[in-house]
């Protein structure tokens, strides 16, 4: 008997770059965009139109790009928002408006400051409008955790009646439990009388973590779309994680009645690709994409799984893209193979000038390490990008000295606009040193929230990556570096982090904005 489809809608380049911090470019905005539909998601958010220039020509690319999942744009409850949104999913082979207005009590007398009524009207409208648009409009109701289900029922059958033909019912700040939230979704699916004219979603967070296990409960009670993120990325504790979601319903087909048309050997390249673009590390434990995720510790599973591999694991490693794209280039790789393995990974440069930017970094990558592997090119990649952009800030040469029981030492160069400026500073450590040293120059009077390393692939040739995060009057910007060497690449890190604040670039958040 063929099972229901179960539509996997991605939310990272949205909800999941809401996370402080977490910001990214058009470019890379595509990259994982592309990556998102060798997945096969069905349905990538690609941001908030109306947020910003940047989401709305990101949002624009992606529509223009990718042709095999539905792009869709978040716009309030508000015909500005969803005439932007349109105008961003023009290009697209197939576009989804997906509009939204606050349920809960909480939320409609002190954020909305409106009466039920009248967001039952707003939301209508909205709909309606955005049917004038196109065919594929999904309604959400912001909150809806902790909303009234007969107000609930009210709201949804208007919108369905108006032309919504995706009704999401998210858990906003992540109440709900499993059981609950599971009858909830039954409810509204027998309460409401023209139902079955919509497919009903779910979007959980995880602020007690159980976004994974409410969206579960709720595929069960017959929601048929999931809103997730890679890697679980999102607002605070984040968003259901993709590949959880899509593994628990691939793995337990005896329990679900339902299948997802995911092509799960991409999930570990991608959740790798969401890494390094955000500098957001995966948890060495995180279920499926972590690196102990498959790794057997102790004798008695080691033996267990070389005799019979199910005696331990649930699933196989290879299945989620592990041990898939090993090794592939090295420093007798030629700029043909080069080139080929980036059209392989979807990666496009801006100029000609940018590739060949790339090819040159790349080879001096192999010189110092043996193989290149898929994520080394990856980080190569955003590093070109960072070096070609007009930035106010770059690295020209970078000393740092670290003897057992003397003061580590740095000394910097750095061209500020254009102009080479020079400066030594002492600290705790290399690092210190040299973002002191940076400082000295940059006189940014950030403060440092973040500093973290990651090795790219296994070994001591390792490129190290790493992520800064800067705070100032309230605005929080990361950045990122990589490089074999680590101080280079923390230095290299927060002069992207500074490069960030002098772009400055503000986007409105969707759900913090004032009225409808
Ligand atoms: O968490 C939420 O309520 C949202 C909506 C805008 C769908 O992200
Ligand atoms: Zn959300």
């Amino acid at each position: 008997m063929s099972k229901d489809r179960l539509i996997i809608f991605d939310t990272t380049l949205r909800d999941g770059e809401q996370s402080p911090g977490a910001t990214m470019d058009q470019d890379e905005k595509l990259r994982i965009a592309r990556a998102l539909e060798r997945m096969r998601v069905d349905v990538i958010e690609a941001g908030f139109a109306i947020a910003s220039q940047g989401d709305f020509r990101s949002v624009k690319a992606i529509a223009d790009t990718v042709r095999e999942s539905t792009i869709c744009s978040l716009a309030r409850a508000k015909a500005a928002d969803i005439d932007r949104a349109a105008e961003a999913l023009v290009g697209a082979e197939s576009g989804r408006i997906h509009t939204f207005i606050a349920t809960s009590p909480i939320h409609m007398q002190h954020k909305l400051r409106l009466e039920p009524d009248q967001v039952v009207e707003h939301a209508v409208a909205a709909v309606k409008h955005a049917r004038n648009h196109m065919g594929d409009v999904e309604f959400s109701c912001e909150d809806a955790g902790r909303s009234e289900i007969d107000f609930l029922c009210r709201i949804i059958e208007a919108v369905i009646d108006a032309g919504a033909r995706t009704i999401n019912i998210p858990d906003t700040v992540g109440y709900a439990i499993p059981e609950q939230f599971g009858d909830t979704i039954s409810q509204l699916l027998t309460r409401i009388p023209n139902a079955d004219k919509a497919v009903f979603s779910v979007h959980c967070h995880n602020d007690l973590g159980l976004a994974v296990a409410n969206s579960l409960a709720a595929v069960q009670a017959g929601a048929r779309q999931v809103e997730c993120t890679i890697n679980g990325l999102g607002e605070r504790a984040g968003n259901a994680s993709l590949e959880e979601i899509v593994m628990a319903v691939q793995t337990r087909q005896d329990l679900f009645n339902v299948d997802t048309g995911i092509n799960a050997r991409e999930i570990v390249p991608t959740s790798k690709m969401v890494s390094q673009i955000t500098g957001f590390p995966v948890q060495p434990n995180k279920a499926i994409v972590g690196a102990n995720a498959f790794a057997h510790e102790s004798g008695i599973h080691q033996d267990g799984v070389l005799k019979h591999r199910e005696t331990y694991e649930i699933m196989s490693a290879e299945d989620v893209g592990w041990h898939t794209n090993r090794m592939v280039l090295g420093k007798h790789s030629g700029r043909a193979a080069f080139r080929a393995r980036l059209d392989e990974l979807g990666i496009v440069f801006a100029s000609e000038a940018a590739m060949n930017e790339a090819f040159l970094r790349f080879k001096d990558l192999a010189d110092k390490k043996h193989e290149v592997f898929d994520e080394d090119l990856q980080a190569l990649v955003s590093d070109t990008k960072r070096a070609v952009e007009q930035e106010r800030f770059k690295l020209v040469l970078l000393e740092a000295t670290a003897r057992t029981g003397e003061t580590p030492q740095a000394r910097i160069v750095m061209a500020i606009d254009g102009v080479e400026q020079d400066a030594t500073a002492t600290g705790a450590g290399p690092v210190d040193a040299a973002f002191k040293a940076i400082e000295q120059l940059a006189d940014s009077h950030s403060t440092l929230q973040l500093y973290s390393v990651n090795a790219i692939t296994a070994g001591t040739d390792s490129q190290g990556e790493v992520t800064v995060r800067l705070e100032k009057g309230g605005r929080i910007v990361n950045g990122h570096g990589a490089d074999v060497d680590i101080i280079t690449a923390s230095a290299k890190a927060y002069l992207n982090a500074l490069n960030h604040f002098a772009a400055g670039v503000e986007k409105a958040h969707p759900q913090a904005l004032e009225g409808v």
